[in-house]
């Protein structure tokens, strides 16, 4: 801290706090208060469930589809927070709350409400405390403390595993529960893509007081509805009931589940081995179990916090609510899994990945855990097989990444047609994915076991999906859908730049291996036949239209929509109505209005490619042209505007951005979290206000802070090493950590060959 600094309370700046309940705005607060740990994703659904609640337990991975004109989805699980309670007869509702609040207390991962809950006879203290272990994802517990404060009341509890109540389309079937000993168990298969997901629980219940003693439960099994325990006590002033509850959820899918030999049944031996794990860690406890989820929140923060010296204290606990969902969405256990559009919060996008996961995510990953990166990489190297199979079933070559996936064999889950048909950039974007990647990390192992097999392959896409126009005398992507999905049309200029870039990308990766890495070039030649193909990537690049400022300095976003009518955006710019309730998808095609940040998304990628004077001109005019409907676009205009030294500008668009998940438009996160989005909030400050980049595999480091900011401190992980980064108003500095040396810096002074084990520059 530094002298004159205010000290603030410990959990200030991690608490996101909810002080009255509205059973109207559930849904929200589902999603921003949901659990996980990249295998599970639980929503903060209260344990009594109101018509709004949507509950949901997501399990990565474990897609199923039930008939085929539905597209494959995540199905919600088995429940083990939904309890059923009452206190002399009336069932736990919101018109029982006094004096409520529930935390997420994001630096420890726990959820806790309280609140009072008074009867007739009596008042107690409810407090109920959940947890999803960050340590084995496999945990989950949950905690419920009744404490008479006046008087006497009788309380009823059932607390298990519930198979009832789920939202949406039901995903199993074969139900089955079990009793064993303590152990509750309910068993279940999906219905098409029959995995065996497997819940197990042991609870205990207490009543603390002068007469401390174990309650005992009427064990009840709901066939195919569930498993419950249910307990009944009459709690007297100052006597305390807990009911704790651990439970593990597993299925046929992990990759820690060994299969049985042949002929013995996946899901007894999965109900065997969860029966005997789930006793062991019941003998750990409820309050070990919990203390080693915190302990492994705590090495997370370690290396992930990013710390902000400001004023309103929102910043920060922005930022750290953006750090908090990167860690619990992403199934970095498993690279047959990527990240969901909505992370594992909700039903929305269905649990499927989109570009979102290399241009606004993957960053993230890169910068500060790069082991998680290249797992998300190397989902995309999994996905191979499919992306050549959309490549042929489309009449093209090499691999064409399908828009929206979910499993690996999938060449096309998207709901939406339009789409999948012809937003075509997914497939650069994953290779502008592996090359930042390897620019960041140098791991030239990924790149010769995968990552340039992912360039070769989308280059030669590119190359069957470039049009000769024998008008123009160049090649052209004709009918293409940018990232503005309002739009079809040709020659867009995101797309058109970015296979440019792709095509480049692999030529010179190409020269690169054939020079320095003969026997691994020799390989790839012989598998892919990249040797004959570099002249073509060569050719087509020099030949591929790339579309260039007109007369006024603007950047066409593709060939017709700078000739589009225009209409005063002003009405939806301010965020209270959409666009969509004027104007739809045939009326949006003819108007030169965008979605979300397209050309701006091209500076965003190519930077270096665009003077700055053309940038400033054209992120204005596509600014006052883009509608934002995308949660994609704010961090964009955001990160640009930081590019272009607009720093004030940088910052509200900053600050828009966080509003999306944690402002007060009540029904924004309904169906999960803005994923893409938390990954640009942590651009925005990364990359934009610190100013952090690999330029020409230097470290490049120019912090430009909002003018609120005091100070802004971080880790980032630089060709493997660890640094860390601190900047003010006036200057920064650099530090590498454990004895090392810092690495050759590009800093506003110029070019810094040794700086030493720290390196501090003031203006
Ligand atoms: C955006 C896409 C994005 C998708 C998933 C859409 O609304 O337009 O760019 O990939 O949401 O987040």
């Amino acid at each position: 801290m530094m002298k004159g600094e205010t000290p603030r309370e410990p959990l200030e700046g991690w608490k996101l706090t909810e002080k009255v309940f509205d059973a109207r705005y559930a849904r929200k607060y589902e999603s921003i208060f949901c659990q996980g740990n990249g295998y599970m994703g639980v929503r903060a659904a209260t344990e009594e469930t109101y018509p709004s609640t949507r509950r949901g337990t997501l399990i990565a991975g474990t897609f199923d589809r039930i008939e085929e004109k539905h597209s494959t989805e995540l199905p919600v699980s088995a429940d083990v927070m939904a309890v059923d309670i009452t206190l002399d007869g009336a069932a736990l509702s919101q018109s029982s709350f006094e004096s409520y609040e529930r935390v997420l207390n994001l630096q420890n991962g726990l959820l806790t409400r309280r609140f009072l809950w008074r009867s007739a006879n009596a008042c107690l203290s409810a407090t109920f405390e959940r947890f999803v272990s960050l340590k084995d994802r496999h945990v989950l517990g949950q905690r419920i403390t009744l404490h008479m404060l006046e008087g006497s009341g009788t309380i009823n509890i059932e607390t298990g595993i519930s198979g009832s109540n789920r939202p949406g389309i039901v995903h199993f079937q074969n139900a089955e529960t079990l009793v064993d000993g303590t152990v509750l168990q309910y068993a279940e298969t999906t219905v098409e893509s029959g995995i065996d997901f497997v819940t197990s629980a042991i609870i205990s219940a207490h009543v603390l007081g002068v007469d401390t003693h174990k309650l005992t439960a009427l064990s009840r099994v709901l066939e195919g509805e569930g498993v419950m325990n249910a307990y009944s006590v009459t709690l007297r002033a100052n006597e305390t009931l807990v009911v704790e509850k651990l439970a593990r959820i597993a299925t046929t899918r992990d990759n820690d589940f060994d299969a049985p030999p042949e002929g013995h049944s996946f899901r007894y031996a999965l109900m065997d081995r969860e029966c005997v794990l789930m006793t062991s860690l019941w003998a750990t406890g409820f309050n070990e179990a919990l203390a080693a989820s915190i302990r492994q929140w705590a090495r997370i923060w370690e290396t992930r916090d990013v710390q902000i010296t400001e004023a309103t204290g929102f910043d920060q606990l922005a930022l750290r609510f953006a750090v908090y969902h990167l860690t619990i969405m992403a199934p970095l256990h498993d690279s047959r899994m990527n990240i969901a559009a909505k992370g594992l919060t909700g039903p929305g996008y269905l649990g499927h990945t989109f570009w979102d996961t290399e241009t606004y995510i993957l960053p993230y990953f890169v910068w500060c855990d790069p082991k998680g990166a290249r797992s998300l990489l190397h989902n995309r190297y999994l996905f191979m097989d499919a992306a050549h199979r959309k490549a042929q079933e489309n009449g093209y070559e090499g691999a064409m990444y399908p828009w929206q996936t979910a499993w690996l064999s999938d060449t096309d889950t998207s709901v939406n047609p339009r789409m999948s048909a012809c937003e075509h950039h997914i497939t650069a974007d994953v290779a502008y994915g592996v090359q930042y990647y390897y620019q960041v990390t140098g791991d030239l192992d990924f790149m010769l076991r995968f990552g340039c097999e992912i360039l070769f392959e989308t280059a030669k896409f590119w190359c069957s999906r470039l049009q000769y126009s024998t008008q123009n005398k160049r090649y052209e992507l004709l009918h293409i859908m940018g990232p503005d999905e309002y739009h079809i049309s040709d020659n867009n200029a995101y797309t058109n730049y970015l296979a440019y870039w792709n095509l480049r990308c692999a030529t010179e990766w190409a020269k690169e291996l054939c020079a320095h890495y003969p026997k691994d070039y020799a390989v790839l030649c012989q598998r892919l036949g990249v040797d004959a193909q570099v002249s073509v990537w060569e050719e087509r690049a020099a030949a591929l239209y790339l579309p260039q400022v007109n007369q006024a300095g603007i950047l066409p976003q593709d060939d017709t929509f700078l000739s589009l009518p225009q209409i005063d955006l002003a009405p939806y710019k301010q965020g209270t109505r959409s666009i969509r309730a004027d104007y739809d998808k045939s009326a949006l095609l003819k108007l030169q209005v965008a979605k979300q940040a397209d050309v701006a998304a091209l500076f965003l990628l190519l930077e270096d490619l665009f003077p700055m004077d053309v940038k400033k001109r054209n992120i204005y005019y596509y600014e006052e042209h883009c509608v934002h409907e995308s949660s994609l676009s704010l961090c964009t205009y955001s990160l640009l505007a930081s590019d272009i030294d607009e720093q004030d500008s940088a910052y509200a668009f900053y600050q828009k951005a966080c509003r999306i998940d944690l402002g007060n438009k009540m029904d924004s996160s309904d169906e999960g979290i803005h994923a893409a989005s938390l990954g640009g909030i942590w651009q925005c400050v990364v990359l934009g206000f610190i100013g952090v980049r690999a330029r020409n595999d230097m470290l490049c480091i120019c912090p430009k802070l909002p003018a609120r900011w005091k100070r802004v401190t971080t880790r980032i992980f630089w060709q493997g090493q660890p640094l860390t980064i601190s900047a003010e108003q006036t200057g920064f500095c650099v530090k590498a950590l454990e004895g090392d040396t810092l690495p050759k810096l590009l800093t506003p002074s110029g070019l810094h060959e040794a700086p030493g084990v720290s390196y501090r520059e003031t203006y």
